[in-house]
């Protein structure tokens, strides 16, 4: 399949969700400078998450993946980075500790850009004008020049997904997730039920470090202790953009996607003969693949056999996303039908996109029950199905925002005008960014436990 697969390939093949570009000239400059740029990430961190990924596909790691639901080129800014950043390791703090389980990090971060849409056009006050897309094509303004696509902005959305990777390296690697500073990590955020929960872990890890310093495991003898692999994903919409930053690895002489670590593919473009597919197949990164509940058990099939062939573990994971209430009526029957092929993957819940609702006041918001409850699904049916829960994928922000109700800093109906700023779906704030990773602890808890019990 790779031997003959190019990364053009998919202009052959029925497109949806993407933008009609009107100059064409335009178009191929753009795609003709980025085709020079470097590539934002390098081919061995994509297998490097890849192995992990393989990991979690048997249990022995858990993926955090999260983030925006759009990056914005307004909202851009050093503090936004670096507060989804330490929200990210918080989480990923609660789960280690408390589940006991090394965490794959993932940021929804550095080229979340384009946006599929729910219809192609856009009505105000009777005005109709075509939907945004995304920054990375055209402008969220509701007006006629703002709404036309405009390749240009491809050019800015590198820049800043440069300049974001730059940043969390320097975060990753450069001190700042060094576990010492697990309390000053709640800094700017220290208010409320989950902050003082995150506080009595983060004592007891203190304690548990300074135990270990006696015991002669510091820092210095330790680098897992300074420094974290956080990784970048997107969804592979604009594959203009992606088709201009894919590379040869050097090492294995394979295509390989290099504007992000991971890709995923979305629930509207997963179409089996779809350009998305297409695209995703041959590069080599770790791929996700939306899973909603209009998909069939047959398409799944065709999806993992394509973008899987080889069955690798760690290269697909299963994003599933059926809302509240209805995991139960799909979630089995594609477990079922993995298991009876064989194929490796890992299971990941996104509790975010079935869940979203138009609030009495008009706002579209996600309830946060709905969003606890329907990881609570997941992780019961694959406690009664025998197979692994590896992971949650969640739209989130570091800031204090009022955009999904509820929480135990409740979020009221009448509070999301206060500040609700997302440029697409509602995302859930800092304070319940880790209730949901106490929840999760508890549920990867319960379920060692009972695996222990078992043996
Ligand atoms: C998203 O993840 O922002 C998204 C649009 O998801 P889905 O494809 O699952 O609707
Ligand atoms: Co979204």
């Amino acid at each position: 399949m790779t031997a003959v697969w190019n990364k053009s390939d998919w202009r052959a093949k029925p497109r949806v969700q993407m933008p009609e570009y009107t100059d064409a000239a335009a178009l191929q400059a753009v795609e003709a400078q980025l085709a020079k740029y470097p590539p934002l990430v390098f081919a061995g961190e994509a297998r490097s998450l890849k192995a992990k990924l393989a990991q979690v596909s048997v249990g022995k790691a858990f993926l955090l993946q999260g983030g925006d639901c759009a990056e914005s080129f307004a909202e851009f800014s050093a503090d936004s980075i670096r507060d989804t950043f330490r929200v990210m390791l918080q989480m990923a703090v609660v789960l280690t500790f408390g589940a006991k389980c090394p965490v794959v990090k993932v940021g929804r971060m550095a080229g979340q850009f384009a946006k599929p849409r729910s219809a192609p056009t856009e009505v105000i006050d009777g005005v109709e004008l075509p939907s945004y897309r995304g920054d990375i094509i055209n402008e969220l303004d509701f007006t006629p020049a703002a709404r036309i696509p405009d390749p240009s902005r491809m050019l800015q959305a590198y820049t800043q997904a440069a300049a974001s990777l730059n940043l969390l390296r320097a975060f990753s690697q450069g001190g700042y997730a060094d576990i010492h500073r697990v309390h000053s990590w709640t800094l700017g955020f220290s208010e409320g039920p989950n902050a003082e929960r995150y506080r009595d872990l983060a004592n007891r890890i203190s304690d548990s470090l300074d135990f270990m310093n006696a015991a002669g495991v510091t820092a210095d003898t330790n680098h897992n202790l300074q420094t974290v692999d956080f990784y970048t994903s997107h969804e592979a919409l604009l594959l203009e953009y992606e088709e201009a930053l894919a590379r040869i690895d050097s090492t294995t002489g394979k295509p390989i996607a290099g504007s992000g670590h991971m890709l995923w593919i979305g629930d509207r473009t997963r179409q089996p003969d779809g350009a998305h597919v297409e695209f995703c197949k041959g590069v080599q990164n770790p791929i996700g693949l939306k899973c909603g509940p209009t998909i069939t058990t047959d398409d799944l099939k065709r999806l993992v056999e394509t973008l899987n062939p080889r069955n690798e573990p760690g290269r697909l994971t299963l994003i599933n996303r059926f809302g509240a209430g209805k995991v139960g009526d799909h979630l089995p029957r594609l477990i079922r039908a993995v298991e009876a092929e064989g194929y490796n993957v890992v299971w990941t819940c996104d509790p975010m996109h079935g869940n979203t609702i138009k609030s009495p006041s008009g706002y579209k918001t996600r309830p946060f029950e709905s969003v606890l409850r329907e990881v609570r699904e997941f992780f019961e049916i694959h406690n009664a199905e025998g197979t692994i829960p590896g992971g949650v994928h969640f739209e989130m922000t570091g800031k204090d925002v009022t955009e999904c109700t509820g929480g135990v800093r409740a979020v009221t109906d009448e509070d999301l005008s206060d500040r609700y700023h997302t440029a697409c779906d509602p995302r859930l704030n800092a304070s319940q960014s880790l209730e949901l990773a106490f929840l999760v602890s508890e549920e990867l808890a319960r379920r060692v436990e009972a695996q222990r019990a078992a043996v």
